[in-house]
């Protein structure tokens, strides 16, 4: 099992106030699948997200990802997992504006002993499998939305993850780029990916596997 959640909770609090935003989350996921997450505004879709993608960890409960209690180990561990086997893409691409798009999609892999050569190979096969490797050389700024949410795709991917974390990353794209997003989510996750992407989309969420229906914090299917 490569993400196991037993009894996460989530409080934040602010002040004097606490929100509750997971309750008792059970949930498993195999390496492979692809795990869609939908919910009202406020049901806990990004916590839960956050908390896969090492972002943030559980206040109570367990979370194992490959048998690893993300818990027990230190945040410089926690970092180190994250940047190693974690892809994760937002709502918004947070790109650096003044990089080329291969210098952002490489950015993953700078501190992490990688010859020169062997970065450009895995910076141009990511931007090929998002349809962008004749915008190597381009500036963010000259991109569309939608191909700038392909680049952050191709930064979540360039360091071969094995789960890509997504969380609305449909958000701010029309109707066709956000399903040539998702072909691309779909396509990296045949070749063995696992894929947790949170959306409103209902037409998205029914071309996962699997889908997982947040309320309040809790799971309801
Ligand atoms: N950093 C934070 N501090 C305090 N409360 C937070 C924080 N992040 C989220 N919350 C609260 O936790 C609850 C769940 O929020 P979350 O962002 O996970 O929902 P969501 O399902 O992703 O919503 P949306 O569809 O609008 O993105 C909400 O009540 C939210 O206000
Ligand atoms: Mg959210």
């Amino acid at each position: 099992m490569l993400v196991e959640l037993e009894g996460v909770s989530k409080v934040y609090t602010q002040g004097w106030v606490s929100i509750c935003a997971l309750s008792d989350i059970e949930l498993q996921i195999d390496r492979g699948e692809f795990v869609a997450v939908t919910g009202p505004s406020g049901a806990g879709k990004s916590t839960l997200l956050r908390i896969i993608a090492c972002l943030d960890r559980p206040t109570t409960g367990m979370y194992r990802l490959d048998g690893q209690e993300i818990q027990a180990v230190s945040k410089a561990q926690q970092a180190r997992i994250r940047s190693e086997r974690i892809g994760y893409l937002s709502e918004h691409p947070h790109l650096i504006s003044d990089l080329t798009v291969a210098e952002n999609v490489e950015v993953p892999l700078v501190f992490r002993g990688i010859s020169r050569v062997q970065r450009r190979e895995l910076v141009e096969k990511a931007l090929n499998r998002v349809g962008l490797q004749d915008r190597m050389n381009h500036l963010p700024g000259h991109l569309s939305i939608g191909q700038q949410q392909r680049v952050a795709l191709a930064r979540a991917i360039v360091a071969q993850p094995e789960i890509v974390v997504a969380d609305e990353p449909t958000g701010r794209l029309n109707t066709r780029s956000g399903r040539e997003l998702m072909e691309m989510l779909l396509q990296i996750n045949r070749s063995g990916t696992c894929v947790v992407l949170a959306t409103h989309d209902a037409d998205l969420a029914d071309m996962a596997e699997r889908t997982i229906d947040l309320v309040d914090g809790r799971i309801v299917t």
